[in-house]
């Protein structure tokens, strides 16, 4: 078990320049970080138009990089050091196990060109990240910003924040296979310091409100139990709300996705939907919109109390109806709900291992951790790790 301090910036950039130094020489030209992300609520909807509500958080990737003369890529990731520098020629891109993370930075690459952006030249990267990688903190999303940004730095391109992010959700979709939605990219690229973040991931239209959190800490519990075969339960979900909807569609044809329905509309439509597994993803998708909202305002306006229960019903649902909690992660969950301090627990990101979000109180905290984490290595014979979190600015360029 560990609780990591936030303030790890500068010791983690003075390793990457040195390694600079030492792997690739000369100058970096550009010095940027992009942030993973946490979702407090609104889980597995973003793939059929509802509402979620992440955060940007201090951890994430740190990166050096300049432009080449020449036509070469050279990535290196002191996370793996023992991969060594990974070089290739920057000619049509493709997706290789062989040069394995760097596929996050090519796809990345071969998207802007695709969206039309010309890039001369080739790339020296190099990136250090503190995010525990599978554990649906978004390391890759934030792998794909920190690229997205670092070039539109260097060749000076033209595209929002936004956009970028759409583009890093389409170098995942396609490049590397994942299809997920933009919830995990527009966090990464669009968080904002002490703000949480509302999507309309139907509309793209956002809003941002005070993380007032008086009194409270947000922890992040991390299972520790990496997400196995997850890529394809995941795209199993997405295909059984996309059959829901179609299904809903024959009897309601204005229908454009299944986070429109407000729960009285479903349970008025719902028979249409013919397989009861679709029928009660669909459920959980148009509940999880209501509490979405629901839980917007109440941040809003400082009810904690209502938005730790929303938490709460928000994992019971995830586990129940939509079937992507585990046993690592309810086991976290009902050991935080057992806490005083806790005002709400529940599994966040794609699920299948990964990470729980609790709501603690603040003098709480510590007794939270340390009641727990014993908890947990006695049941699963491995530790769990533990993250108090803030919400951070999204993927940026910082001084050299
Ligand atoms: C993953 C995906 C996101 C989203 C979440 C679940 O993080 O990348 O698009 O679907 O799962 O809410």
């Amino acid at each position: 078990m560990s609780v990591q301090s936030v303030s790890v910036q500068e010791e983690m950039l003075s390793e990457l320049r040195q390694c600079w130094r030492e792997k690739f020489g000369g100058e970096a030209e550009l010095c940027a970080f992009a942030p993973g992300r946490v979702n407090l609520i609104g889980e597995h909807i973003d793939y059929s138009g509802g509402h979620v509500m992440p955060l940007a958080i201090s951890l994430g990737t740190y990166g050096l990089a300049r432009r080449r003369e020449d036509k070469r890529l050279r990535f290196y990731s002191l996370n793996f050091r023992g991969i060594g520098i990974l070089e290739m020629a920057d000619g049509s891109l493709q997706n290789d196990p062989r040069d394995h993370w760097s596929n996050f930075c090519k796809a990345m690459l071969q998207t802007l060109r695709e969206a039309g952006y010309s890039l001369e030249g080739g790339l020296d990267l190099m990136i250090y990240g503190n995010i525990p990688s599978g554990s649906g903190l978004s390391s890759s999303a934030s792998v794909e910003l920190l690229t997205g940004i670092v070039i539109k730095a260097l060749w000076d391109l033209e595209i929002d924040s936004v956009q970028l992010s759409l583009l890093a959700q389409k170098a995942e979709n396609q490049f590397i296979g994942v299809n997920c939605g933009i919830m995990d990219q527009f966090a990464v690229a669009m968080g904002r310091k002490d703000q949480v973040l509302l999507l309309n991931t139907g509309t793209l239209e956002y809003d941002y409100a005070p993380l007032k959190l008086e009194g409270c800490k947000l922890v992040i519990c991390s299972s520790n139990k990496h997400r196995s075969l997850g890529n394809s339960a995941y795209n199993d979900c997405r295909r059984e709300c996309e059959k829901a909807l179609s299904d809903l569609q024959k009897r309601f044809k204005p229908l454009k996705a299944l986070c429109q329905l407000s729960p009285d509309d479903f349970n008025a439509l719902q028979s249409a939907i013919e397989d009861p597994i679709c029928r009660q993803r669909a459920r959980h998708a148009v509940y999880e919109e209501a509490r979405t909202l629901a839980a917007f305002e109440a941040l809003k306006g400082g009810n904690l109390g209502a938005f730790g229960r929303l938490m709460v019903s928000s994992h019971a649902s995830l586990r129940d109806l939509y079937e992507v909690s585990c046993r690592e992660l309810d086991f976290l969950v009902d050991a935080a709900l057992e806490e005083k301090s806790c005002l709400g627990s529940r599994m966040t990101g794609a699920g299948f291992g990964g990470c729980t979000i609790s709501l603690v109180r603040e003098e709480g905290v510590t007794d939270f951790i340390d009641h727990i984490g014993p908890k947990y290595l006695a049941e699963f014979g491995y530790a769990a790790d533990f993250y108090p979190v803030t919400a951070c600015e999204g993927a940026r360029v910082l001084a050299l």
